[in-house]
């Protein structure tokens, strides 16, 4: 099971954490992983100049409306098929 904590904390909301979440959730469903990824929002991340922040264990990643599928690709997919 990967866990994607999507930040919703102010500065993130700001930047588009909602359109982040959607996109997120439109891809898991179209890879059909929803019994493999579990999507939630999170606190503050203390990364809030380089928002929206997302967390993957223990690491924080960068995501944006235009980078989000690569981000799933490469983080969430490549986690799954490990
Ligand atoms: S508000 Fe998202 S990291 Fe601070």
């Amino acid at each position: 099971m990967v866990t994607i904590n999507v930040c919703v904390g102010s500065a993130c909301h700001l930047k588009g954490s909602y359109k982040v979440i959607r996109e997120l959730q439109k891809l898991i469903e179209s890879y059909k992983v929803t019994d493999k990824v579990e999507l939630k929002g999170a606190f503050c991340l203390g990364n809030c100049t380089e928002g929206v922040s997302v967390k993957i264990d223990d690491k924080i990643y960068s995501v944006n409306e235009s980078n989000v599928e690569s981000f799933f690709k490469e983080q969430v997919l490549g986690r799954i098929q490990q």
